[in-house]
Parts: C-alpha cells; sequence; structure tokens
C-alpha cells in the first residue's frame, strides 16, 4: 500500500536520504530502524507529504503523494496519522483540545461527539479523567498516550509511531509496545514504527528496514533480522560502535 522509490532529500550539503526503495505491506507492522540522525524521521515526514524530495516518490494505493497539491494532499493525510517523536502537544491547549484538534479542524462533528471521540480514545489508551488537565500536567508516559489518543481519533488506515517508547521505563516502555500491537489488531491498520528500541521491535513488527548511509541496507522480517549476519547490521542491533571495535 505505501511504497516509496527512489527517494532522495539533502539539507544544503547534509545527503540524508540517498534512494530509499522501500514496500510497506497493508495491514501489517513495519518498524523502520537506524541510529541517531540516519534520517528516520526525515522518511516518515516524506510518508506524511510533510517534506517533499529532491527526486523519488511515496506512493500511497498507487498515487504518488510528493506530487499533489496542498488541496489533495489534505485528503490523503486524513488516512494517516501520525505520533511525533516527543508527543508533540500543543501546552497552550488541555488534554481534550489536544485530542480533538484534528476532528475540529477537519471534520464537521459536532462539539458533543467530538468529547464523546476524545474521551473513548484516551479510555482507549488507558487515561481516564484527564481531559482537562494541561499537557505540562502529565508524566512523558500520560504524554504518548495523549499522541497516541489524537492519533487514533481521526480513525486512519496508517498509523505511523515516532519512537514511541524512547525515554520510558522498560515498564512503560513494553505497555506502550502492548498498545501498539493491539490496536493494530483492533483497527486493522497500517503502522510504521521508528525506532532504535530493538525490544520494541521485536514486540511490534512483522517487518523490519535498517536505514544506513540514506539507503535500506536491510529489510526482512523479524526472524531474518536476528539471523543475519550482516556486520553493519549486527554491529546496529547489539550496540557495537566501530570506532570502540577498532580500539579493542
Ligand atoms: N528541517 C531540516 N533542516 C535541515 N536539516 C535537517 C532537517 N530535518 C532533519 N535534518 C537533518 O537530517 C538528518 C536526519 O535527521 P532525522 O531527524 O531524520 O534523524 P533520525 O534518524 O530521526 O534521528 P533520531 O533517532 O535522533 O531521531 C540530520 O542530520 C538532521 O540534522
Ligand atoms: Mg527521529
Amino acid at each position: 500500500m505505501i511504497e516509496i522509490k527512489r527517494l532522495h532529500k539533502s539539507f544544503e550539503d547534509n545527503e540524508v536520504l540517498r534512494g530509499v526503495d522501500l514496500t510497506i505491506g497493508k495491514g501489517h507492522t513495519t518498524a523502520i530502524i537506524g541510529s541517531s540522525g540516519s534520517g528516520k524521521s526525515v522518511l516518515l515526514k516524506h510518508i506524511m507529504g510533510l517534506m517533499k524530495p529532491d527526486a523519488g516518490c511515496v506512493f500511497l494505493n498507487g498515487t504518488c503523494v510528493t506530487d499533489l497539491s496542498y488541496h489533495e494532499l489534505k485528503s490523503v493525510r486524513k488516512k494517516m496519522a501520525m505520533v511525533f517523536q516527543g508527543a508533540a502537544l500543543f501546552d497552550s491547549m488541555t488534554v481534550s483540545g489536544n485530542v480533538g484538534i484534528g476532528l475540529y479542524n477537519h471534520t464537521d462533528m459536532k462539539e458533543k461527539e467530538i468529547r464523546k471521540r476524545v474521551t473513548e480514545c484516551l479510555e482507549r489508551v488507558g487515561l481516564h479523567g484527564i481531559e482537562q488537565l494541561s499537557p505540562a500536567e502529565l508524566s512523558g508516559g500520560m504524554k504518548k498516550r495523549v499522541a497516541i489518543a489524537r492519533a487514533i481519533a481521526m480513525k486512519p488506515q496508517i498509523l505511523l509511531y515516532d519512537e514511541p517508547t524512547t525515554g520510558l521505563d522498560p515498564i512503560r516502555a513494553n505497555s506502550i509496545n502492548d498498545l501498539i500491537v493491539d490496536l493494530q489488531e483492533e483497527m486493522d491498520v497500517t503502522s510504521i514504527v521508528v525506532t532504535h528500541d530493538m525490544n520494541s521491535v521485536e514486540r511490534t513488527a512483522d517487518y523490519v528496514a535498517f536505514l544506513h548511509n540514506g539507503q535500506i541496507h536491510f529489510e526482512g522480517t523479524v526472524e531474518e533480522l536476528s539471523a543475519s549476519d550482516d556486520i553493519v547490521l549486527r554491529n546496529f542491533v547489539e550496540g557495537v560502535d566501530e570506532v570502540d571495535k577498532i580500539a579493542a
């Protein structure tokens, strides 16, 4: 359903994406892994249509989204929702305002229906009675859950998570991983999880793509990832620094 073809993106002389090719299967969870600064968030922003590539295309059900006008893109975006790295909640709004923002701005739902949907989505992510709190009053784990509630409120077909477990203790991280799996099954969505947390990959993903030097260096199932003896991939998965290895 999502096909990324020969995607290139540079920021001045920083060549971040150097011909990314990747197909993301419908109804599955694909993890995109890679070291910090490798371009994972940049890649997600291209899938969402929030960034324009220098060359190449992201096809969504056969349509090249990177070529669409602002107006056309709006209807495509309704099918997708992103849980941003660091939650990205609006501090000036209540939790309720944050979760309902897409519904207020992009649907003609009535206030009462929106409030009902907001409460349902908060309940779904395990949060009760916090509608009137401000984001500043929430813990890091709660903020991630609110960000997930905001994403599912739009009933998307594609859910993109950027580092959903980063900064959480292992128990909170695992409860977010379980939530990703449960939502996947319940909503029958296509999920993309960007992460450098290998535990999160093992718990949530069917398929894994490793972004390295601006390209997909490896792709395969979680089992194929474990069995691979590719040295660059192994070093990443096992957290070995190339410099440390040379010194050893
Ligand atoms: N808007 C931008 N303008 C200029 N450079 C950018 C912009 N966005 C990203 N970059 C650069 O692109 C590279 C990849 O950034 P990106 O945020 O995609 O990394 P990442 O893989 O998500 O890292 P992390 O795991 O730390 O989140 C970095 O060198 C970054 O500085
Ligand atoms: Mg990132």
